[in-house]
This record gives structure tokens, sequence and C-alpha cells, in this order.
């Protein structure tokens, strides 16, 4: 089995699954629980200063499910943690200390001014936790009182309470960030600026799921009323993919330790955030959805994969980044053609349907009710392959160098060339 011990920012855990900051970390039950089903780490609840926050007593989720009920999507209202900062700081200490090879970093948000830092921070440091994790993400409540995402949406605030942190504590300085911003390469910078050991993404989405169509409102409903909430689960996966890819990528941020979030739910997605440059990976509504014991699963898929790849852990890290580009730089000599494998093929006529109505009416009905690509007509836009309802029933085909490609009368030329060099580019006809 592969070697899955991680090292991320220093902390050391038996694995790279770590909890994230939510319901499932929010005390010492849930976390010793954690701990005993195999979790690598855990990022605390994040904690506030007394007087402790207030939730609503009403409903704090939405859902977005899939044909099959399977949530897809989470929204929650909830904010920071609503019990004393004593007892949470007294039930760390002590978990911290009944497992000490287990990643314990705590999430913490104050106000914005440096007392409020100054305060805090000696305080969970006494517990012995391995690190702290500054949540700038929270979108709903937290944001309406200057903290959370209101603090994430500013650089210069990431910047300078990131920078209040390392001076006020030996403890390594995560900085979470929202993924409400236009460009998340500024937050990631700003916290590089401050002083961050490293940069935890994403949080929740701001979101309505539903609204309610008897008395109109937004659910989760409390008395008529509804407020916007984070949106996390497997549809925030690819939001959250490519904010960590844009941030391995970055110039200004390489190398700079990253913690993947959103929509982990199977070893799979782990891998995938650890390809694009992840150290750790977090999970909240996977293990909300099916129990804490999900991360079994992840543990041995991910060293199985690792065995079968012949790679550890390290050589995966950030494996996908350097195949990670800007669309100008795509090989436009690469030309695919869809095949439709007439053993699976079922007949639903769901391909036909997409592309004679939506696509380029590539798809024609044979004898029989045989559904065959016309290659003359195929842009390869893989649409067909995306709403076949069988797996590999249609796959896209490469053309082989020097075959004639029937859609534009051109041969298929070996040698890479993109958008920078075709001559209908105005920019690379200027250079020329
Ligand atoms: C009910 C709920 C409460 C959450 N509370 C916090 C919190 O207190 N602090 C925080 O940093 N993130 C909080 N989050 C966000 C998660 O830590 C995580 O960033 C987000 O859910 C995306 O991960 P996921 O797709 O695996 O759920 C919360 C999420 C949920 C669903
Ligand atoms: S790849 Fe696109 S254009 Fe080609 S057959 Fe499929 S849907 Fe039609
Ligand atoms: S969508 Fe797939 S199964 Fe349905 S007709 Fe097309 S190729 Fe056959």
């Amino acid at each position: 089995m592969a070697d899955l011990a991680t090292n991320f920012v220093g902390i050391r855990s038996p694995n790279p699954f770590w909890l994230a900051s939510a319901p499932p970390t929010d005390k010492e039950y849930n976390v010793v629980r954690a701990f005993r089903a195999g979790w690598g780490g855990v990022v605390w609840k994040t904690l506030g200063l007394d007087p402790h926050i207030v939730n609503v007593n009403g409903p704090r989720y939405g859902v977005v499910y899939g044909a099959d009920r399977r949530v897809l999507g989470l929204n929650n209202i909830e904010l920071i943690t609503d019990r004393p900062l004593d007892v949470n700081l007294r039930e760390i200490k002590k978990v911290k200390r009944d497992w000490p090879d287990r990643a314990m970093v705590v999430s913490l948000m104050v106000p914005c001014e440096e007392w409020a830092w100054k305060q805090i921070l000696p305080l969970v440091e006494e517990t012995g936790a391995d690190g702290i994790e500054l949540n700038f993400g929270c979108p709903h409540g937290m944001s309406e009182r200057g903290m959370g995402s209101a603090v994430g949406q500013v650089p210069e605030y990431i910047e300078m309470v990131t920078r209040w942190c390392k001076q006020n504590t030996r403890m390594p300085v995560l900085v979470k960030l929202t993924p409400n911003i236009t460009d998340v390469r500024y937050p990631a910078r700003a916290a590089k600026a401050g002083g961050a050991d490293g940069v935890s993404l994403i949080n929740t989405i701001s979101s309505i799921t539903s609204v309610n169509l008897d008395d109109w409102s937004p659910e989760p409903s409390i008395d008529g009323k509804g407020s916007h909430g984070g949106y996390c689960g497997p549809a925030v996966k690819p939001i959250a993919l490519n904010m960590v890819a844009e941030i391995a990528r970055d110039a200004e941020t390489l190398g700079l330790p990253i913690s993947g979030i959103g929509g982990v739910t199977t070893w799979r997605d782990a891998a995938e955030f650890i390809a694009l440059g992840a150290g750790s990976v977090q999970v909240c509504t996977a293990a909300m959805t099916y129990g804490f014991k999900i991360v079994q699963e992840m543990v041995s898929g991910l060293s199985q994969y690792l065995d079968e790849k012949g790679m550890s852990l390290d050589d995966l890290r950030g494996r996908a980044v350097p195949n990670v580009t800007d669309w100008r730089y795509l090989n436009l000599n690469y030309v695919t053609k869809a095949r439709i494998d007439q053993d699976l093929c079922i007949k639903c006529g769901r391909c036909y349907a997409a592309c004679e109505d939506t696509s380029h009416q590539a798809i024609g009905i044979g004898p029989g009710r045989t559904f065959e690509v016309i290659d003359a007509e195929c842009v390869a836009c893989n649409l067909c392959v995306n709403v076949c309802p069988v797996e590999n029933c249609i796959s896209m085909i490469e053309l082989e160098p020097g075959v004639t490609d029937p859609r534009t009368g051109l041969v298929v030329r070996d040698e890479y060339a993109n958008w920078t060099q075709h001559p209908n580019n105005p920019a690379a006809a200027a250079a020329e």
C-alpha cells in the first residue's frame, strides 16, 4: 500500500484527508469518531469570540438533488460555532492530546481588528493545535457583520489580517478563501504577501437553492423569509478545481501550499485536487451525506491508484498543473470524430436529438434505426458523448496525421499549431 503520510505546511497527518471546518468538526464527540474512522486531520468548526453566536432555530439547509435523489449540492445558512469559546478550546486540547498523530487545525473568525486576533491566538496556541485557518470565506450571516467573505473579498484586508496572525503566533497560518470573487489569484497573492503558510479553498458559494412556490420564500425558509446561503457539495467541485489550478499555476503564488476543498466525495475527486497541486484535501458535504466511514474508500482507493501507477503521493502532487494552459495554446491540429459502438447502442436517439437540434447535424439515422456519425459534418464537440446514457458507447477517435478531414477538406498535420500562430488570428497575422 502506498504511503499516504502527509506533511502539509509542517503539519503531519497519516493521510491527506481532513474534515473541513463545519458541523462534522463541531465538537469532541464528532472529531473523535472521525479519527476512529480514519480521517487524517480536521479543521475545527470556526471559533469566534464570546458571546458566542446564535443560529436560526428553523431549517438550515437547502438541497439540489440528482435524478436518483443523490445530493448534488447543499446550501446552508449556518454561522460559525454556537458553543462557548472555552468549551471548544478545552475539547480541542483534549482531542489533540489523545490523537497526537492527527492534524488539528483550528478555524478562526473574529472582527477585523488587531486586538481581537491578539486575544484569540494565544488561547488557541495553548491547546497544542497544529495550526490555524483564517475563515475569510463564509458568505452569509457573518459577512453582514464585516467578517468571513467580507474580508475575503478585499485583498488588502486579507494581507493585513494574515500579517497580524503571523506576527502573533508560532502556528502555521492557512488562509481560507472565498469563491465569491472574480479572480481568486488576487486574494491568494494577498495571503502570500501577508506571510500565509498556505491557502485553503473553496469555502461556499453564495446561493439560493430553491423558492417555495406556495409561500414564495427562498428555501430554507424561516417563518416565510429566506436569505442566501453557501453552496457546496459535488456541484461545486469544477469551480473549486479551477480555482485551485489558477493559484497553482500563477507565477506569483507558485509553490504556495494549497488545501483543496469542494465536492470531494471519492478518492478520485481527492486525487484530482492533488494532481492540481493540493497538499491536503478537505471534505464536508460528503461526510454529512454518507458519514465518516467514507474516508476508508478514499484511503484504499488513493493507495491502490498510486500503487498501480508506481507513483508516490509526492509524485502525484501537481502532476496535472503543467497541463493546465490558456485556450490560445491548445493544439488546433488535433482532430477527432465521434464513433458510435453499434453493439452498445440502445437506439434511444438522444445523440441524434442533441446533434440535430443543437449541434451540427452530424448524426444520421440508417436502416433498422441505426445511428451513424457523418464525418463530413462532425465538428467533434462531443455533445453526443455527454448525452448518451450508455458509458463508452460513443468515443472520440483521433484522425491520424496525413488523413483528410472530410469536413474541412484539409489534411491533418502532425505538428502542433495553436491560435497564436493561426492565419485567421489578426494578431498572429500582424506579427508575421
Ligand atoms: C453546514 C455547513 C457549515 C459550514 N461551516 C463552516 C465554518 O464554520 N467555517 C468554514 O470555514 N467553513 C464552513 N463550511 C464550509 C466547508 O468547510 C467547506 O469549505 C465547503 O462546504 C465546501 O466543501 P464540501 O463541498 O466538501 O462541502 C460549512 C459548510 C457547511 C455545509
Ligand atoms: S461530436 Fe458533436 S458534431 Fe460530432 S456527432 Fe457528436 S454532437 Fe454531432
Ligand atoms: S445516445 Fe447513445 S445509446 Fe442512444 S442512440 Fe445515441 S449512441 Fe445509441
